[in-house]
């Protein structure tokens, strides 16, 4: 499988620590109108970026998904490439670590379907995980490994008795990358997620766990971040 995969128009989601990076500064951030709500994004010759979190900076649990999917589609969109902040559940998974994601557990999922019955299959796109796997190792990148994503809702962080629960199930934890993979799938779009772990979760370590250390490690990202984005467009 090659990169030509991507030849179609890609859409990149991410979080809003996107905003402060060199591919974004020449560009002028747009809205649109959907059915679902306004999405603010960017665009350029062949791709499409949302940052979720919006202009307004929404906490992750007020994210209107349903917006920014839905706009990829209208866009005509068919392959997502999605940049999220996780937690590690496990010691061997280590901050500053990335992991591709292979499944996730999502224990109250959105939906598009209200009206009708439609049962999906979730599935993280394992053709465009492995293209990805192969651009971070080519950028030599850390060492990319996949792992189950465990979505929480925010914004408030786990407990310890939670982390303790949800470490037999999964390797990280994030409060957004699921819905996404779920609204893509139901709109019959291919969906990928890249996580950078920026802290151990709630109790993995003795370390206390607190909302400026994961920022931080954000931060240290974005050259990441814009050299991935940069090598899936070329
Ligand atoms: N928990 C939930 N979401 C997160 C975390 C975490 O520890 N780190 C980054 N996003």
């Amino acid at each position: 499988m090659s990169k030509d995969y991507l030849k179609s128009r890609i859409g990149i989601i991410g979080g809003n620590y996107l905003r402060n990076s060199e591919i974004l500064k020449n560009l002028k951030p747009r809205i649109v109108s959907t059915g679902y709500g306004r999405v603010f994004y960017y665009k350029t010759k062949n791709y499409f970026l949302i940052t979720r979190y919006t202009l307004e900076n929404l906490p992750p649990h007020k994210i209107n998904h349903k917006a920014n999917i839905f706009a990829f589609k209208n866009f005509g969109v068919k392959y997502i490439v999605s940049f999220n902040s996780v937690g590690s559940l496990k010691k061997e998974i280590k901050p500053g670590q990335i992991l591709v994601v292979s499944d996730y557990i999502d224990l109250n999922p959105p939906t598009f379907y209200d009206k009708i019955v439609k049962h999906i299959t979730p599935e993280i796109s394992p053709k465009l995980s492995e293209i990805i796997i192969s651009i971070l190792r080519k950028l030599k990148i850390g060492f990319p490994r996949k792992g189950i994503y465990f979505q929480t809702k925010g914004p408030r962080l786990e407990t310890k008795a939670e982390i303790n629960l949800i470490k037999n199930f999964a390797d990280v934890v994030g409060m957004t990358m699921a819905s996404e993979a779920t609204l893509a799938k139901e709109l019959d779009l291919e969906y990928a997620a890249i996580c950078f772990v920026d802290n151990y979760a709630n109790g993995i370590t003795k370390k206390p766990l607190s909302q400026r250390e994961i920022e931080k490690n954000q931060e240290k990202n974005i050259d990441k971040i814009e050299r991935i984005i940069l090598e899936i467009l070329r």
